[in-house]
């Protein structure tokens, strides 16, 4: 069984991918060529921004949204400390300071009633991160936001596809980012990502980062980083989006349905298992399907045993990461962060998983409890 099956979805969209990266490889515009236009256009419908554009992965994204908000040296941002390393180490790039608020045990995003409290003079943004495909609490964050006049990005890499309240992930704040890496719920086969905006200027500034600080041929007003998306990722994605919708339903049925088997398979193994909780006026992705154990180490040996994979996202929050040791916040400073670090462990998640494969991913799981 694969974590992420990507074979299934490439032979149900064989015929359009490679018709469109023959394209590609017949126009030869291999670096910002058409299908990047014609994508951004597609995307920012799909999100319901007026702006969408194309990067080359979803690190860069929160680098250039970052740089054209003018964030930099003494700086801090407010992020949270439960996350890919990536969110942190952005802000840190450019100088400025990562400053951790603890997470919301239920959905495990920033909480928005700890926000205000690390607000301080030098705060110049806040950058939630919409975890596992469900969108962080973006009318709380908002609301701390506007009282402080503060920027909102959201890093959604894990939640393009996601609704919040009705509106769709990256269209719920200042700046939507997200990711295509391959695995995640929109995936190219290599690294991309996208920024999402209603702001003309910003959307104008993040596109001239993505390409060297360019505002025409050879002419650089400010600084930014080759972050292109290549035209055949472009292509590629423009093929997905053709299923995206269907894809989306899929995870929101396996991710219920795994919920049910499991409340229902686990009930009598009188070990803890908890299932991910949704709130009711949203949808998740199910980027990950992340339950929170026990005994994670001994679970993890006996589903391995049975041959299925898991993974962990993420064993080490990032205030306890070594890299951000000098930051001062030791064990004990976010303990709803650290408590879901040590308890979560994510099963197979993709839109192809069969009801079989359903089941026995459940029934191990049961098993690996009452063991
Ligand atoms: C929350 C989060 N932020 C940022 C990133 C970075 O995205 P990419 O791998 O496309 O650079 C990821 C990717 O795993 C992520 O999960």
């Amino acid at each position: 069984m694969d974590f992420i099956d990507l074979k299934t979805q490439y032979r149900r969209l064989k015929p359009s991918i490679d018709a469109r990266l023959a394209r590609v490889l017949e126009h030869g515009q291999f670096i910002m060529g058409p299908e990047v236009a014609e994508l951004e256009a597609v995307l920012a419908k799909y999100a319901g921004t007026r702006y969408c554009i194309a990067a080359s992965s979803g690190t860069d994204t929160l680098l250039i949204a970052m740089m054209a908000l003018g964030i930099g040296a003494g700086d801090e941002v407010i992020t949270s400390p439960f996350t890919f390393i990536a969110t942190g180490e952005m802000i840190a790039l450019l100088g400025a300071k990562p400053v951790f608020v603890d997470i919301d045990a239920r959905t495990y995003n920033i909480d928005p009633a700890r926000i205000e409290a690390a607000i301080t003079p030098r705060t110049r943004a806040i950058m939630p991160v919409s975890l596992y495909g469900q969108c962080a609490d973006f009318d709380g964050i908002n609301r701390v936001a506007e009282a402080h006049g503060l920027p909102v990005i959201e890093d959604a890499a894990q939640s393009f596809g996601a609704t919040y309240r009705g509106r769709r992930s990256c269209a719920l704040s200042l700046i939507g980012s997200t990711s295509f890496f391959p695995s995640k719920p929109l995936g190219a086969y290599g690294d991309g990502g996208a920024l999402f905006t209603d702001d003309k200027e910003l959307a104008k500034l993040m596109a001239e980062i993505r390409v060297h600080g360019q505002d025409r041929r050879y002419h650089h007003p400010r600084l930014g980083i080759n972050g292109r998306l290549d035209a055949m990722q472009a292509a590629i994605l423009l093929a997905k989006m053709e299923v995206f919708d269907d894809e989306v339903a899929a995870r929101g049925r396996l991710g219920a349905r795994y919920s049910e088997l499991l409340a229902r398979g686990c009930a009598g193994s009188g070990r803890h298992l908890r299932t991910p909780w949704v709130a009711d006026d949203c949808t998740s992705v199910f980027a990950q399907y992340t339950i929170e154990v026990e005994d994670r180490p001994a679970v993890e040996a006996s589903l391995k045993q049975a041959g299925i994979p898991t993974a962990v996202h993420y064993p080490v929050p990032l205030h306890l990461q070594p890299v951000f040791a000098a930051g001062g916040r030791g064990a004990g400073s976010f303990p709803v962060s650290e408590a879901a670090a040590a308890r979560v462990i994510s099963l197979p998640m993709h839109p192809y998983l069969t009801d079989q494969q359903q089941q026995t991913v459940v029934a191990a799981v049961c098993a690996a409890l009452q063991s």
